[in-house]
């Protein structure tokens, strides 16, 4: 049941330097939620109206994650990136805010999260999930679904998106609805909610290939981006040769190898039964970033 807007407690925010904290911390904000964004950087947080800057703190940071939840009611947990450490990373946040008194931890997690999942960053999100299960603290696990732009931000000074998948499908999702989810569950903030417990997978409103996806791509921006699949030889070859880190190949191959596995293909209602709104098509996303800014693409 939402509480009416004046009345809730502070939420703690972060990964508010990165494309969806940033959005989940300026969309609080309109709705007047009180505040802490949390991170490594408060000189390159937003100054939002309600909002406190809290940090430095880094997840592994036991002592300054404390002091920085210290005061929040909900953390809102946006997952760091694939260190060889990131469960470490996340416990020690969560117990942190355990430590302090944080009742809630909504923590954004992957689509196709589990041990075995094809594409890499999606097995320690597992991790996380699994521990946030056994620690007893109320929490909701928000699955972010494969974000629209990464196909853009994935091409080449060209325009051409090259990669080893075929005919499979991925329902990409916009920022804007992933973000709109997670804060309409934030919002929700009673002594129980409907999604204590969840594993709430968020997807856009149709499965995709790679082809499709990006041939409307070039529609929505009027640039030219194609898609063309190359074999994993290819893949291999031409990543390295751009300089690109063994890990990071393994990454990104596996990222198309879980699209050709049907791993990230299916469709969920998440976005209109949270929002109202029906998810918005990859042609209708509000933003694009520019070719080859992916992390690890170079
Ligand atoms: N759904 C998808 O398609 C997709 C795509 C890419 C990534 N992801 C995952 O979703 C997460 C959020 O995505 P995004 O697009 O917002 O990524 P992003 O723009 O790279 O932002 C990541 C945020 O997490 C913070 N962070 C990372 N490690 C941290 C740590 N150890 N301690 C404290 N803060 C830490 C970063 O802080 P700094 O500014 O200090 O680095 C940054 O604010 C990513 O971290 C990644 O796990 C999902």
């Amino acid at each position: 049941m939402p509480m009416s807007e004046e009345n809730h407690a502070a939420v703690a925010v972060t990964g508010v330097t990165g494309a969806l904290g940033s959005r989940i911390a300026a969309r609080l904000a309109l709705h007047g939620v009180p505040q802490l964004l949390v991170g490594r950087s408060p000189d390159r947080m937003s100054d939002l109206p309600g909002a406190q800057r809290r940090g430095p703190a880094a997840y592994d940071d036991a002592p300054a994650m404390r002091k920085a939840l210290e005061g929040a009611s909900t953390l809102i947990l946006v997952s760091g990136y694939r260190t060889g450490r990131r469960l470490e990373e996340h416990a020690t946040a969560i117990e942190a805010a355990t430590a302090v008194g944080v009742e809630r931890v909504l923590y954004v997690s992957l689509v196709g999260a589990s041990p075995v999942a094809t594409y890499l960053n999606a097995r320690d999100q597992w991790t996380t999930e699994q521990f946030l299960a056994g620690s007893g603290i109320r929490h909701t696990v928000l699955r972010a679904g494969w974000y629209s732009s990464t196909p853009a931000a994935l091409a080449d000074e060209d325009f051409v998106v090259r990669g080893p998948a075929h005919t499979g499908r991925a329902a990409f999702v916009t920022h804007e609805d992933i973000t709109r989810v997670i804060t309409a569950v934030a919002l929700d903030d009673g002594p129980r909610s409907e999604h204590d417990g969840a594993v709430l997978e968020i997807t856009g409103p149709e499965a995709l290939t790679l082809d499709e996806a990006v041939t409307r791509i070039a529609a929505a921006t009027g640039r030219p981006y194609r898609f063309q699949t190359e074999t994993l030889e290819e893949a291999f070859a031409r990543r390295w040769r751009r300089g690109v880190t063994g890990e990071q190949i393994e990454t990104w191959i596996s990222w198309f190898q879980a699209i050709d596995r049907g791993e990230v293909s299916t469709v969920t209602d998440v976005v209109p039964r949270l929002t109202g709104s029906p998810a918005t098509p990859i042609s209708d996303a509000a933003w694009w970033p520019e070719p080859t800014t992916a992390r690890g693409v170079r």
